[in-house]
């Protein structure tokens, strides 16, 4: 076993983790929405209104801070005023990018925000700018967050909620470069602008507007939403979003449980380029705006394969391995890292579609080795990212790091350190010297397993958290790695 050092200082505060880094992405694609959060009142799987119990569950239990919807691509030709009153009575639209499939609009704003509630979650909705109208996404506002006599709170009063919702988190549009109107960066801040405007803070109800950004590297579109964002009464938005998908090669994905020791390191480094990535961005945005006042949100990311065999390609229904835990462990280390611009992230997406961290199948419901990837982590949120390095090695022939890490101070001063170690073949063992800090107890969980790992309908706890050991030596803490393999341990002083 190779022994590597690594330090702690909790002197050295850097940045706030925002809990909302560990938020979630679902949309009216494949069955994501139906059959997966939603079976309908009728439904005889256990549910809320329509939404299925275990699913609300697991969410809590990993304390789900945010939920975007309704998409994605999806976003962009939703018409809310179809997805509200009588069911029966609702329009139906063909959901064009995601198979062409009859969209019956059962689950719309109320069933969102009643979903939403059931978690715990802050409500993050995605604006139709694309085919939509300025009065619509303005009217929409009005009618989930005004108090008072108007007709939007009217109909809102009529459809059986009188009371007004919070909802904090907006985005206008969604990749709008792409299927959001394949708009030049210019256009859109143009279209954003006008927007925006329209959009108001009613009845207490402060929004958090966000523009789309870019798509992975894409640093013009940054350049010129960062230099158009301003006016002279300040900044128009919060939030920049932005999209990074772990895909080696588009035209050959492969298969999510389907891969040798080549490709799952390849796809591990692809996941790791989202650091430098969002170094670049920070860099531009702190050109624009070194006090930080628009945010960075990372509101799709994720592994993207082949569907499985027999699935509709639409779809987008994948496995989920321990290779997706990897990825899930380093991406999320990479936000904390940037914790002081990056301040919201959401996994694409939440149930049957792409990394999920569920999956069912009529009443049967699994998570996946990501989710609890998400359950080990999610002492992070809210946390002080504290100063650590790890004397890390290379994996061979890649740019990738064997031992990615965080550690944060919770607000009892509890450090949480999680460690993953993405070597297939070698265990390591990290003496973690923590300054000025005298160990008085630790306790410690792992998730592990072949990179092939997964739950299926049938083992649905193949992979999951179990309790580990660590030690304290010479006032060091030793955590020792398996291959392929992620741990989170409480430090108490
Ligand atoms: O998550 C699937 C799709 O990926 C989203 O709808 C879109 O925003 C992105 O291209």
């Amino acid at each position: 076993m190779k022994t590597l050092r690594m330090i702690v200082n909790p002197n050295d505060k850097l940045s706030h983790i925002n809990k909302e880094i560990y938020g979630n992405f679902s949309e009216h694609l494949g069955r994501c929405i139906y059959g997966g959060f939603y079976v309908g009142e009728d439904s005889d799987i256990p549910n809320t209104d329509g939404i299925r119990n275990d699913i609300i569950d697991a969410f809590r239990k990993i304390k789900r801070p945010v939920l975007r919807w309704p998409g994605g691509c999806f976003a962009d030709e939703y018409h809310w005023k179809d997805g509200i009153g009588e069911k029966s009575a609702r329009k139906k639209m063909v959901n064009t990018n995601w198979g062409g499939v009859t969209e019956d609009n059962s689950f719309g704003t109320h069933e969102f925000m009643r979903l939403c509630e059931l978690i715990g979650c802050e409500p993050y909705i995605a604006g139709n700018v694309g085919s939509g109208t300025v009065q619509e996404l303005s009217e929409w506002v009005e009618y989930m967050t005004f108090d008072g006599i108007s007709p939007m709170a009217e109909l809102r009063a009529r459809n059986g909620h009188e009371k007004p919702w919070k909802v904090k988190y907006l985005g206008i549009g969604n990749e709008n470069w792409g299927c959001g109107g394949n708009m030049e960066p210019e256009v859109y801040a143009g279209v954003y602008r006008r927007y925006q405007s329209f959009c108001k803070n009613y009845s207490g109800n402060e929004l958090f507007r966000i523009a789309c950004g870019p798509s992975g590297g894409d640093y013009n579109w940054t350049d010129v939403m960062m230099r158009k964002l301003k006016n002279e009464y300040g900044w128009m938005a919060k939030g920049l979003s932005l999209h990074f998908y772990s895909i080696k090669d588009w035209n050959n994905k492969g298969k999510a449980a389907e891969f040798d020791d080549k490709r799952y390191y390849e796809l591990l480094a692809v996941a790791a380029c989202v650091d430098p990535i969002i170094k670049h961005h920070k860099e531009i945005m702190d050109r624009y705006d070194p006090d930080n006042n628009v945010g960075l949100i990372v509101d799709e990311w994720g592994t993207w394969y082949d569907v499985e065999d027999g699935t509709n390609p639409g779809f987008l229904y994948q496995q989920n391995t321990m290779r997706d835990a990897m990825v899930a462990a380093i991406s999320l280390d990479i936000f904390n890292k940037h914790s002081d611009r990056v301040i919201m992230a959401n996994i694409a997406q939440a149930v049957n579609v792409l990394q999920a961290v569920i999956l069912t199948e009529g009443e049967k419901m699994i998570t996946t080795p990501t989710y609890h990837v998400f359950d080990l982590y999610k002492e992070h949120q809210d946390g002080t990212l504290i100063y650590s390095h790890c004397a890390n090695e290379k994996i061979e022939g890649e740019n990738l790091n064997v031992i990615s890490q965080s550690v944060s101070m919770s607000g009892s001063g509890a450090l949480h350190i999680t460690l993953s170690n993405c070597s297939l073949t070698d265990s390591y063992e990290i003496k973690c010297g923590i300054i000025d800090t005298e160990i008085k107890s630790t306790s410690a969980r792992i998730l592990t397993g072949d990179a092939h790992d997964l739950n299926d309908f049938d083992h649905p706890d193949n992979v999951t958290v179990k309790p580990y050991e660590v030690k304290t030596e010479g006032g060091d803490l030793i955590v020792t790695l398996p291959p392929c393999s992620v741990v989170a341990v409480e430090v108490n002083a």
